[in-house]
């Protein structure tokens, strides 16, 4: 009698071994997320490459994480399929300036993978991340809760790191949220940030050294980071990398953990048929629910220009 029970292993399929692609490779690895990862480029090269050298890195990985080269047919099986494929900004370039190149691509690589009879979870990094997810749930037809964006995770991680460098505390005890499109009409959520549960206006001209004038440079470092990067390396990729992992982690993990991934909005916060980045919880179901903030007058007007910011490219681009 075969006694042995053919155990369920956690497959993640990658598209796209650009450098934010192969960042998500490395980390998913060294952070063992997964028992399986497959490396999917156009570039078969170099995504065998990819597949080799990281492999040779074993040895040192807390625990063993199969990676191979491999095809859309090992998509069937998947329980990710993470999407890092495309045109990146160049300098001077938008993020939603990348739409109708991107669109194409996204056409074809959603259908190779839904033709292997893929019944997972998307997870979309490339730009513009809430465009290209709301396109991945219209071409895929997925439940749109199984189609997820990276969103305003790793603005919400540059948020909480460059307010914990400013009140000199430590990143885990900042709470406070980038929200809206990932990119130049995204919002601090101030209203509602706290440093160890205190709200951050509590500090502000009481604690030394904090003052309210501070505030709107950290936030539009956050919103300007990528261009800041890009005009010095060219690219951003390992912050996003590690924001992917991050919400592979909470996906694989079951852990119903609060992320602002790129969701689809049914009425939240007003808006509807529409993907932003929102506090959302995450769990091995996709998205289990979108939590609404109490926002400020201002705060909802800058969210709803996001939003109409995010429709007015989406809506042509999908025609
Ligand atoms: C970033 O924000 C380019 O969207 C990428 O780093």
């Amino acid at each position: 009698m075969n006694t042995t029970r053919k155990e369920k292993v956690n497959r993640v399929v990658l598209i796209g071994a650009g450098l934010v692609g192969s960042s998500y490779a490395f980390a998913l690895i060294n952070q063992a997320v997964t028992q399986e990862l497959v490396i999917i480029d156009l570039d078969k090269e170099k995504a065998m490459g990819d597949a080799m050298d990281l492999n040779h890195g074993k040895a040192f990985s807390p625990s063993y994480t199969n990676t191979w080269y491999g095809d859309y047919n090992d998509c069937s099986d998947a329980d990710i399929v993470c999407i890092c494929a495309g045109a990146n900004q160049k300098p001077g370039e938008t993020r939603l300036d990348l739409v109708e190149k991107n669109m194409k691509i996204f056409k074809g690589i959603v259908g190779d993978v839904m033709d292997s009879g893929f019944d997972g979870i998307f997870l979309i990094a490339t730009n513009p991340v809430d465009i290209l997810t709301q396109a991945t749930q219209v071409f895929s037809g997925l439940p749109k809760e199984r189609v997820i964006g990276s969103g305003t995770t790793l603005d919400t991680a540059r948020f909480r790191f460059l307010l914990s460098d400013y009140f000199n505390v430590a990143t885990q005890n900042v709470h406070a949220y980038i929200i809206g499109e990932h990119g130049d009409t995204e919002l601090p959520v101030w209203s509602n940030a706290t440093i160890g549960g205190v709200p951050i206006s509590n500090y502000i001209d009481t604690k030394e050294g904090c003052h309210q004038e501070d505030l709107d440079p950290i936030f539009e470092n956050v919103r300007d980071a990528a261009y800041q990067i890009i005009q010095k390396k060219g690219a951003t990729h390992y912050g996003i990398a590690m924001s992917l992992v991050r919400v592979t982690k909470a996906i694989l993990g079951n852990e119903n953990s609060i992320l602002t991934v790129s969701s689809y909005l049914n009425g939240e916060y007003g808006a509807t048929d529409v993907y932003a980045g929102v506090p959302t919880i995450v769990n091995r179901q996709g998205v289990r629910e979108v939590l609404e903030m109490r926002l400020t007058d201002k705060e909802q007007q800058q969210f709803d220009h996001s939003i109409e910011t995010l429709k007015n490219t989406m809506n042509p681009a999908l025609e």
